[in-house]
């Protein structure tokens, strides 16, 4: 991801966190960003066996594989560190170095997703996790190094500290997954195909942008013809149907919690396109198990004119965004 990007997903999460405490620290954090990034990139292009190194911030987004110092200038009572893969990757992280006092308060948590205003990511229904097992907590670990490897491309650390000069280190690596399932976008433009080969499972693909959406081609098990359903107002929805793909539109990040678009529940070789004016748009994939689905897609950044701002053909729009 370019340094410019990997701002400017910063900032689209800075606003997704904006009510809480974290948002304060980010003018602390902003200054010598840019230029670093710019040149650390290239350092580790030139060399193979450069190992990545840089210090932490209180609020930071991670998307390179290195080792991150985090050393506290003064109390830090809110830190939370987001970290994203390519979405054919999960990471593997590792604390190390670490010199904190549980027992004064301190804390460093890994989270197997990313939570942003209280929800989270993967939704609680899609993770193979419970909610309580997607943590792991250094303070109650016996072991001195604590690792942990993520379900989906992004993963993210939650910290407190409260005494200055109080340390850790957090190895990042990335390990390739050859059947991706929920996956958090790096950019606001791409395309993705999500494969589900005979698993019970629901996968999401989150775009933390108002976008477009294109559905070129789906592949569903039991499929018969072309047809698209627009709102389950409308129509009782593909979910009476087996397998489908659901596209969905909201402000957070907790796909049980967001708003069904449209459903197609018929093999697709046209076009179905959407515009989606809400800060999340995701693109769901249903299995029941029983087929091998398949979805491909494209997106691209909505301009701030195309966001929908009353009705648009038969569909309501619920995001609306001035
Ligand atoms: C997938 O989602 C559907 C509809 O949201 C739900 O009925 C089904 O139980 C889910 N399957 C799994 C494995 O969670």
């Amino acid at each position: 991801m370019s340094a410019a990007l990997r701002a400017q997903l910063l900032l689209c999460l800075v606003s997704l966190l904006s009510g809480t405490g974290l948002t304060r620290y980010i003018e602390d954090n902003e200054a010598s960003d840019g230029l670093y990034s710019l040149i650390s990139l290239a350092q580790k292009r030139e060399s193979e066996d450069f190992i990545f190194r840089r210090p932490l911030r209180c609020l930071d987004m991670l998307a390179t594989e290195g080792y991150f110092t985090f050393v506290a200038s003064r109390p830090q009572l809110a830190c939370a560190a987001f970290i994203i893969a390519e979405p054919s990757e999960v990471i593997s992280l590792e604390l190390s170095d670490v010199s904190i006092d549980c027992s004064a308060g301190d804390f460093i948590k890994i989270f197997d997703g990313w939570v942003l205003k209280g929800e989270k990511f993967p939704s609680s229904y899609d993770h193979p996790l419970l909610p309580h097992e997607r943590y792991t907590d250094y303070c109650s670990s016996a072991a001195s190094t604590v690792s942990s490897r993520s379900s989906q491309n992004v993963a993210m650390i939650f910290f407190r500290i409260h005494s200055p000069e109080s340390s850790f280190t957090i190895a990042v690596k990335k390990v390739h997954n050859p059947f991706p399932c929920n996956i958090m976008s790096q950019s606001p433009e791409g395309s993705f195909t999500m494969v589900m080969p005979h698993q019970r499972r629901n996968c999401s693909f989150s775009i933390i942008y108002p976008v477009e959406i294109r559905v070129t081609d789906l592949s569903l098990g039991d499929a018969k013809s072309n047809e698209i359903s627009l709102l389950r107002q409308i129509w009782p929805g593909c979910s009476g149907s087996g397998d489908y793909v659901e596209l969905l539109g909201g402000n957070g990040v907790d796909t049980s919690k967001m708003f069904p678009v449209a459903d197609l529940c018929f093999s697709l070789s046209g076009l179905a396109q959407m515009k989606i004016g809400c800060d999340n748009s995701v693109v769901r994939l249903v299995s029941s198990g029983n087929y091998i689905n398949r979805v491909t897609f494209q997106y691209r950044l909505l301009d701030q004119n195309e966001i929908p701002k009353t009705r648009e053909n038969t569909l309501e729009n619920f995001c609306s965004v001035e």
